[in-house]
């Protein structure tokens, strides 16, 4: 099979990262990246030697599609640029709301007069949190979303949650939900003999955790979450007089910057299944996103 070449603009922290997966892709093949001529000096890492390093999207040869890895307010320009050359971009520029709708129209029309399909918000968030978003309002259409960003920073040692038999280690934090109210995370290391739903009911019968919502989650090691820097939580909640308590809750955790770029090269895999304007990934159907991997579900 032959693969399909895909340009890189920019070589920062999210080009770096999909150059990287671009290397080792079985259906994908890194055609060379673009950087601006105060950069190209630099030297890349020895995993990059033969891969040319240019200017111009002109320069290079066989680019089916480009990753616009540039800063957010540079790349719809670029992505007029691309798309005037008549090939198809994939962009995650970090942009919300009206500004989000009004790069993707933009991008759509440029698309569409120049008959090439186009990829935006596909990364992180905007774009994978999007699709978990999309699936929780349809699961509850009469709800509320809320996102909350965190860090590793805010999370603190609880040595009441530690004292806890079977606890090997424990941080905590807490925030306000959007109508004011305490909510506390509580990640716990459990010993490995320990009866982890023992231990979650202990921690949460706890007269000072009593007051407020608790919610607690196992993970395999609180070290690694202290040293990653980012987290995100989502939720939605169902209208209350609606049926039952409805209660979706997404705990994340991970390298956005990694995350971004799995998500580009899926997003560059699905370019050829598509027509011409400018698509988000809500619009697009998973299986064109990664191919239809039925064995995933259980
Ligand atoms: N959707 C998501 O979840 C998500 C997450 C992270 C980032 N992003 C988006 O990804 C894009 C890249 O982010 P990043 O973190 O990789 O940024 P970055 O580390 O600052 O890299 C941006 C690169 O763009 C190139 N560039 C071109 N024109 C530039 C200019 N005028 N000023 C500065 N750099 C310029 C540079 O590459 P050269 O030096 O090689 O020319 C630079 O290294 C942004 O649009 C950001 O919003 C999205």
């Amino acid at each position: 099979m032959k693969k399909i070449g895909v340009a890189l603009i920019g070589y920062g922290k999210v080009g770096k990262a999909c150059g990287e997966l671009l290397l080792s892709s079985e259906d994908l093949a890194l055609a060379g990246i673009i950087r601006r001529p105060e950069s190209r000096g630099q030297s890349l890492p020895e995993v990059f030697h033969g891969i040319p390093v240019v200017s111009h999207l002109h320069e290079l040869q066989e680019v089916r599609c480009a990753l616009l890895c540039v800063p957010p307010d540079m790349t719809e320009g670029m992505a007029h640029e691309i798309l005037q050359m008549g090939i198809p971009i994939v962009e995650c520029a970090m942009l919300e709301g009206q500004a989000f709708r009004a790069h993707k129209d933009a991008i759509h029309r440029a698309a569409t007069r120049h008959k090439v399909p186009a990829i935006v918000g596909a990364g992180w968030d905007p774009g994978a949190i999007s699709l978990f978003r999309s699936l929780f309002a349809m699961l509850i259409p009469n709800g509320h979303t809320h996102t909350s960003h965190r860090s590793g920073k805010n999370l603190h040692h609880t040595i009441t949650v530690e004292s806890v038999p079977g606890v090997k280690n424990a941080l905590c934090t807490e925030q306000r939900t959007p109508e004011g109210r305490l909510q506390r995370y509580i990640y716990v290391e459990i010993d490995q003999e320990a009866d982890q739903d023992r231990v979650i009911e202990a921690i949460r019968s706890d007269p000072l955790f009593l007051q407020e919502e608790t919610l607690v989650f196992p993970v395999e090691t609180v070290t690694a979450l202290e040293e990653q820097g980012q987290g995100l939580m989502l939720e939605r909640r169902g209208r209350v007089g609606q049926i039952g308590h409805q209660h979706l809750l997404m705990e994340a955790r991970g390298n956005v910057v990694a995350l971004t770029a799995e998500v580009m090269l899926s997003a560059a895999r699905a370019i050829p299944t598509l027509h011409t304007g400018a698509y988000s990934l809500n619009e697009i159907p998973l299986a064109n996103l990664w191919g239809d991997h039925n064995e995933i579900e259980e």
